[in-house]
């Protein structure tokens, strides 16, 4: 039988170059890139070169892409400086939003 995945909203299979480059990364590339000595700077120009791509693709600045450590990070990131940094005073969701979305609003906005 053939199995199809349909779960993609959740989560997505990786490309296998994304798979390969990551490989690399992980064996040849594992230096702290907060770090000031050689494996540091080589982990660090990685990084910063992805964030450039990236941002290239997206039509952003390089200072706009943020790198998390998954989704529930990310959420509660922007939704925080949304509200503290920005001012921001809606937040508008629904009932089918994810859990890390609704209890950080609720948290920093709990009239809403
Ligand atoms: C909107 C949203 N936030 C958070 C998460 C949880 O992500 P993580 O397990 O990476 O924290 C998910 C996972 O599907 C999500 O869709």
């Amino acid at each position: 039988m053939k199995h199809v995945y349909l779960d993609n909203a959740a989560t997505t299979r990786v490309r296998d170059e994304v798979i390969s480059k990551m490989q690399e990364a992980l064996a040849n590339n594992y230096g702290n890139p907060s770090s000031t000595h050689s494996f540091g700077r080589t982990a660090k120009t990685a990084i910063e070169s992805a964030r450039k791509t990236i941002a290239k693709y997206m039509n952003a600045h390089p200072s706009e892409i943020i790198f998390t450590s998954g989704g529930t990070e990310a959420d509660n990131m922007i939704l925080r400086s949304a509200v503290k940094d920005l001012g921001v005073e809606t937040i508008i969701t629904s009932k089918i939003e994810h859990h890390a979305v609704l209890h950080t609003r609720k948290k920093w906005k709990p009239m809403g």
